[in-house]
């Protein structure tokens, strides 16, 4: 009992075992934290960017002294960083130089269906690529290469993009698949906070290795499965026990004694974190939220300690003059044991001066207006799938196992919903297209770090949320998952299809 969610809960080392063989642990906090490069355009016209960005083997370092073998954009884990603006059209020319399928979705993109990334509207290995063909369910395939035209008529937010091959999204995304896109707009650039090398991106991001340093996918390996306590029937997705931030374990960051902006995701498969600061600083309430998945909240939110699932991102500001100069600031994981309890560490290497803040008032959001709104229920619980010729467990939505062919939902464009999310264990639920708020859990209200637009939440188990989702634009379809990557491989992803 309580196996299946164990891993995806973060909590526990898999009965108190190693996955990465001691010999292979990094000392901790002894790499610096990298930051991604941002990427340029290839080329730009008065209102596109057009960025070439291949998919392709490499070998890197992550762990001292060995070579892990990664799928990297552009052969780097993270993949590049795309920073643009509202409204300036951004043009993908995706390559696919790797031997399996993939396909690339924007996370938290208002994208039109074409280049939203269905799940299988594969890109075909440019050579051999036809024995996938029948994997192509209902999808527009391509061979190679391929273009996503992403509008980003939308407010500034931190996105990500990530592979989402239907069956092997956990996998391909646990070999390196993710990078992020960020987008500003005139609201967020007029506000005084945290600029240039005091806004970072942090991704989260847990990993196995074996003793040669390559990435070992727990889920695959039937004695990793076993050592987790937990069997093959109640998968609770891959969890490793190194902690990796921008694709480094357990790095360090000197920061000056000021305010930073740190734009948090976690990218990880299957594990939600509990984001504390140890020591705390003087004042208490070390995380000012400024930020939700889907851009700025209304207003600055304190929280002590930070909940994060996977595909969530949470924006926030840490004063480092809250602790004497020469602290040693450690991030750390409340729902992790062993190395996971540890994310990261800052050290407060000097004074500084610092002309940023928190305005009191950051942005307006108008809650949707869901009086006449319609109603739909979906629950996110174990069933069997027994699609490809199996008939195994599985996690299924409404009782059905994901089908690319079938529709399941079919929203009108421009008219508010209300959905029901219900869960029989933890599920980190995301809809696509267009953003939600977050209106109730159990009820009750809204969760602390339930603020602001967004595209995930953190549902726990045998929980309810009601949340509230217009679809403005973008006829077509869409789909709506749970973000723990096993699961969604598992079949726990529906089809809506918005219209008119
Ligand atoms: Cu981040 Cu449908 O995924
Ligand atoms: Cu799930």
């Amino acid at each position: 009992p309580g196996s299946e969610s164990g891993a995806a809960a973060g909590g526990g080392e898999f009965g108190g075992r190693t996955l990465t063989s001691a010999a292979e642990l990094p000392e901790r906090f002894s790499t610096p934290l990298p930051i991604p490069p941002v990427k340029r355009p290839a080329r730009t016209t008065a209102d596109t960017d057009y960025y070439d960005i291949t998919a392709r083997e490499a070998r890197v370092e992550i762990l001292p002294g060995l070579r892990t073998a990664i799928m990297g954009y552009d052969g780097i884990f993270p993949g590049p960083t795309i920073a643009t603006r509202r409204g300036r059209r951004t043009v993908l020319r995706y390559r696919n130089q790797l031997d399996v399928p993939t396909v690339v979705h924007l996370h938290g993109g208002h994208t039109p269906p074409e280049s939203d990334g269905f799940p299988t509207d594969l890109v075909l290995p440019a050579t051999g690529g036809a024995r996938f063909a029948e994997q192509a369910v209902g999808g527009r395939t391509s061979t190679g290469t391929r273009d996503y035209t992403y509008p980003l008529d939308q407010r500034a937010a931190t996105l990500w993009y990530h592979d989402h091959r239907m069956g092997f999204t956990g996998p391909q995304v646990w070999r390196g698949l993710a990078g992020f896109l960020l987008v500003t707009d005139d609201e967020e650039a007029a506000l005084p906070l945290p600029r240039a090398e005091r806004d970072i991106p942090l991704m989260i991001a847990d990993r196995a290795f074996d003793a040669d340093g390559s990435l070992r996918y727990p889920s695959m390996d039937p004695r990793l499965i076993s050592m987790a306590g937990v069997d093959a029937d109640h998968m609770a997705g891959a969890a490793g026990d190194v902690v990796l931030v921008n694709g480094a374990p357990w790095p360090e960051l000197e920061v000056d004694a000021a305010r930073y902006r740190f734009r948090i995701l976690n990218a990880s498969n299957a594990r939600r974190y509990e984001l504390a600061l140890d020591p705390a600083p003087h004042g208490g309430g070390p995380f000012t939220q400024i930020g939700s998945d889907q851009g700025l909240l209304a207003a600055p939110l304190r929280h002590t300690t930070l909940p994060i699932a996977p595909a969530e991102r949470f924006d926030v500001v840490v004063d480092f003059s809250g602790w004497p100069v020469g602290t040693r600031v450690t991030l750390t994981n409340r729902a992790g044991g062993g190395g996971t309890g540890q994310i990261m560490r800052f050290v407060v290497a000097r004074r500084a001066t610092d002309d940023s803040r928190i305005p009191a008032r950051l942005s307006s959001i108008e809650p949707l207006p869901t009086a006449s709104a319609t109603r739909r229920p979906w629950m996110f619980r174990k069933g069997r799938v027994t699609s490809m010729g199996t008939d195994a467990a599985g996690w299924v939505i409404n009782g059905r196992e994901f089908d690319p062919r079938r529709v399941d939902a079919a929203p009108r464009l421009g008219e508010v919903e209300v959905w029901r999310l219900a869960t029989d264990a933890y599920h980190p639920v995301h809809i696509h297209l267009s953003p939600f708020q977050v209106l109730s859990r159990d009820g009750g209200p809204p969760g602390p770090a339930d603020h602001g637009w967004k595209d995930t939440i953190d549902l726990r188990p045998k929980q309810y949320a009601d949340v509230a989702v217009r679809f403005d634009d973008y006829a077509g379809r869409y789909l709506l998952h749970c973000h723990n990557l096993e699961h969604e491989d598992m079949a726990m992803m529906a089809t809506f299809r918005t219209g008119r």
